[in-house]
C-alpha cells in the first residue's frame, strides 16, 4: 500500500492506496463520491471526468498515486450548498440531460473547457467535448447549455 495525501472538494484526504488503484475507484469506493460515474474503463466515455489542479482528467486513466498532492474537484464540489454551479444551472435549464449517467463528466469537462476558453464558439464546444459521449441527449443541449453558462460568465 501508499500513502497519498490529496485535497478532494477542499477537504485534505489521507490515505492508503494500492499502486493499481485507479482514481475513479477510489474516489467511488474508497470516498464515497458516487458522482463520478464508470462508462467504460477504457477511456471512452468521459463518464469518470474529474478536474485534477483545475483540469478535466478522465479518472479511470489516472492512478490514485498520481493525484498525490493534487487538488481534485468532482460533481459533489461544485456546488455552494442549495445553489447550483452556474454551469449545472445552465445544464438544468437548457434540459442538458436525460437519464444523467453523463452529465457530472459532461459539466465538468465543460467547466475545464469554459476555464481555458471563456467565449467558445459551437464547433469548440463540440471539439472540446468530444471526449464525452451521451446516449440520451443527441448533443444540442449540451451545447446550448455550455454556451449559455459561458454567457452566465461561468
Ligand atoms: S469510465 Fe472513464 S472514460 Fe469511460
Ligand atoms: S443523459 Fe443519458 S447518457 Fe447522457
Amino acid at each position: 500500500m501508499t500513502s497519498i495525501r490529496l485535497a478532494v472538494n477542499g477537504e485534505q484526504r489521507d490515505a492508503d492506496v494500492e499502486p493499481r488503484q485507479l482514481l475513479v475507484y477510489f474516489l467511488r469506493e474508497q470516498l464515497g463520491l458516487k458522482g463520478t460515474n464508470v462508462g467504460c474503463d477504457t477511456s471512452s466515455c468521459g463518464a469518470c471526468t474529474v478536474l485534477l489542479d483545475g483540469e478535466s482528467v478522465k479518472s479511470c486513466t489516472v492512478l490514485a498515486v498520481q493525484a498525490d498532492g493534487c487538488e481534485i474537484t468532482t460533481i459533489e464540489g461544485l456546488a455552494h450548498g442549495e445553489e447550483l454551479q452556474p454551469m449545472q444551472q445552465a445544464f438544468h435549464e437548457q434540459h442538458a440531460l436525460q437519464c444523467g449517467f453523463c452529465t457530472p463528466g459532461f459539466v465538468l469537462a465543460a467547466v475545464s473547457l469554459l476555464r481555458e476558453n471563456p467565449n467558445p464558439s459551437e464547433a469548440e464546444i463540440r471539439r472540446g467535448l468530444e471526449g464525452n459521449l451521451c446516449r440520451c441527449t443527441g448533443y444540442d443541449n449540451i451545447v446550448k447549455a455550455v454556451r449559455a453558462a459561458a454567457g452566465a460568465g461561468s
